[in-house]
């Protein structure tokens, strides 16, 4: 027969697990810490359907705001990030927001950043590469646009800020990944500057977020016995994709909750006793084992000696 009031409240229930999801529990204080975020500097009003979780980086932002971070977004918009900024200091009542420009599609825009950070803060304690793009295009320095944002640019600051993190231990690197990073191999010649005209931005996206995973294993590999530690993350709920192709457009309408996209970034960079999971991958606020090319860590160290080349951090 036609479906029953208890139907449609199950429905609802279903939907308002899926989209709610799991909320990072620490009420860690960040008083006299400073954060940088990548990236996401406002909700765009376009993040229905697939797109329910857009805006993480702001979210995040709020959130070690609320918390009594010192918290520097690092965004490439400068009205963007500024409206940002004067939205988050108004919700949390916390002056210590900033905005530094940053443009991860061109390495020059990365060491201007880096060296205006050093030179202006004294301390970092949590980075959080959160900005991503899926692209079609090249950066600055010739990279397709996917793998030159979300994997080189970060790559560099992360090594640039590095010495900073050390000097404030206990202290994270979190990086932005995404379960996209399954449906690829690594392929250095991918990897390289390539020809004009030559990238598709799909799979683009999915090589940089293996990158990003194979990043955040071996940065923490070389960062044994320093207190840094680093872990890569899948923002969104996991492993219930097919579910969510069918129940995100709907529930995006009745609970949009971009503050949930945010909980697995928050977790991973206040949560205390993760420390020992450094190096691995978290999604819904909890590790996961990510596929066996995801974790080889001979291959994680050939990106590390690759990318340092690729971006001038040693010799050609
Ligand atoms: N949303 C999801 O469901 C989902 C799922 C899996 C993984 N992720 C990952 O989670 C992260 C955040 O996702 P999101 O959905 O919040 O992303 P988003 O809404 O697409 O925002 C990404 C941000 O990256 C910034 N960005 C792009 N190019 C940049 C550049 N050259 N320099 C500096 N910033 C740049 C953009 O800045 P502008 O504000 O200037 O445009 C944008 O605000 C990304 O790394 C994404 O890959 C998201
Ligand atoms: C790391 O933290 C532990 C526990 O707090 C401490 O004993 C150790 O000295 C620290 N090591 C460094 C290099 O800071």
């Amino acid at each position: 027969g036609a479906p029953k009031r208890e139907d449609y409240c199950l429905i609802l229930s279903i939907v308002f697990i899926f989209v709610t999801g799991v909320k990072c529990k620490s009420d860690v204080s960040l008083n006299g810490r400073t954060v940088i975020v990548t990236g996401k500097a406002y909700f765009s009003s376009l993040s229905l359907s697939l797109c329910a979780n857009t805006g993480i980086g702001k979210e995040t932002a709020l959130d070690m705001a609320r918390r009594g971070a010192r918290v520097v977004l690092a965004c490439r918009s400068k009205d963007r990030a500024e409206a940002a900024v004067l939205d988050i200091r108004r919700k949390t009542s916390n002056n210590q927001v900033v905005f530094m420009h940053l443009d991860l599609a061109s390495l020059k825009s990365v060491r201007a950043f880096a060296e205006t950070f050093l030179k202006s803060e004294p301390q970092l304690h949590i980075l959080i590469n959160n900005a991503g793009v899926g692209l079609v295009g090249k950066t600055e320095d010739g990279f397709s646009m996917g793998v030159g944002v979300n994997h080189f640019g970060h790559f560099l600051l992360t090594n640039l800020l590095l010495e900073r993190l050390k000097q404030c231990v206990p202290s994270r690197v979190v990086v932005l990944a995404s379960e996209t990073y399954r449906m690829v191999g690594l392929d250095f010649s991918k990897l390289s500057r390539t020809e004009p005209g030559h990238t598709n931005g799909f799979l683009d996206y999915a090589h940089s977020k293996l990158c990003n995973v194979l990043f955040a294993r071996e940065l923490s590999n070389r960062l044994e016995g320093t207190n840094v530690t680093c872990y890569s993350v899948h923002p969104g709920e996991h492993s219930i994709t097919w579910l969510m192709l069918i129940l995100v457009p709907v529930a995006a309408l009745l609970f949009r909750d971009p503050e949930g996209g945010a909980q697995t970034s928050i977790h991973c960079a206040v949560q205390e006793g993760i420390e020992r999971f450094s190096g691995r991958y978290f999604s819904d606020c909890r590790v996961r084992e990510v596929v066996a090319h995801a974790r080889d860590d001979a291959v994680a160290r050939k990106l590390w000696e690759f990318s340092e080349r690729m971006v001038g951090l040693s010799a050609d």
